[in-house]
């Protein structure tokens, strides 16, 4: 947690690297959650296309819309007071080249008050990023496990492609982004990355030695809802067995007429 309440700017997040210090970074999709969240002194909030899998209950990210994104950061925004706010580009909003992604990523910031976009690829999107960059579009990238490209890989499968990885890397950073998501890659390879990196690596499912770590809100406090929770997510606490138990107590106190009290009426 961090005493420092003055907003987290894009050089600040990635200075956090050079002072050594670890970075905490959670999704967030709505109001209630980024405010919780920046209360608690997260670094950075991510308003990730995750929201399709996580809270539209879709079987991939691929869904999901420019409207959507917008619609979500544009909510997330509005209830962070310190914490950098990031939005994820959606499938199909940067792939079809430098001027839609231009366009997209200059809406998103416009129409929301995030801070950055984030975009997964490597090498193949060095080019776009740098464009975006020049355009005043700070970017953070994705390595490794790259959920929009779900449909290629045939699943989500961890990436170990040591070489690939570490050439990505070192092309991300030289276009210009200020960040690096690694998701699911082995131990080795991150740490190895993240030695050679200037830009903070921001490990999930990537082990200790990123610069930094991301969750999904809803894995961290066990509120989704009936779904497999992933091997690198860590439970913090489980909401969604409290929700319903104090559901099932709603329930039993309206049908044994205990609910509503004096206290919750009016005379
Ligand atoms: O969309 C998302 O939530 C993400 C994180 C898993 C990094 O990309």
């Amino acid at each position: 947690m961090s005493s420092d309440t003055a907003p987290l700017t894009v050089p600040k997040f990635s200075g956090l690297k050079r002072a050594g210090r670890k970075i905490t970074m959670v999704t967030a999709y709505d109001f209630p959650s980024a405010a919780l969240a920046d209360l608690a002194g997260v670094d950075g909030i991510l308003v990730g296309d995750s929201v399709g899998m996580v809270v539209q209950g879709k079987s991939t990210t691929l869904p999901v819309t420019l409207e959507q994104m917008i619609y979500h950061a544009d909510m997330v925004c509005r209830a962070v007071r310190r914490a950098l706010v990031v939005v994820d580009m959606p499938f199909m909003s940067y792939q079809t080249g430098v001027r839609d992604a231009l366009i997209n990523a200059g809406r998103i910031l416009k129409e929301t008050g995030a801070q950055a976009v984030k975009l997964e690829g490597g090498r193949e999107q060095a080019e776009l990023i740098a464009a975006l960059v020049q355009a005043g579009i700070p970017v953070l990238a994705h390595l490794g496990l790259r959920p929009q490209a779900v449909r290629t890989a045939g699943g989500y499968r961890v990436e170990r492609d040591r070489e690939r990885l570490l050439a990505d890397a070192q092309a991300v950073q030289q276009a210009g982004a200020f960040a690096v998501i690694l998701e699911c890659i082995p131990v080795e390879i991150a740490a190895e990355i993240t030695a050679g990196l200037e830009i903070p690596t921001i490990g999930i499912g990537a082990g200790p030695q990123c610069d930094g770590q991301i969750l999904v809100f809803h894995d961290l406090l066990g509120f989704a809802a009936g779904g497999r929770r992933p091997k690198h997510a860590k439970q913090y606490v489980n909401l969604g067995e409290i929700i319903t138990q104090a559901l099932r107590q709603y329930i039993q106190e309206v049908q044994e007429g205990k609910f509503p009290g004096p206290e919750h009426s009016f005379s």
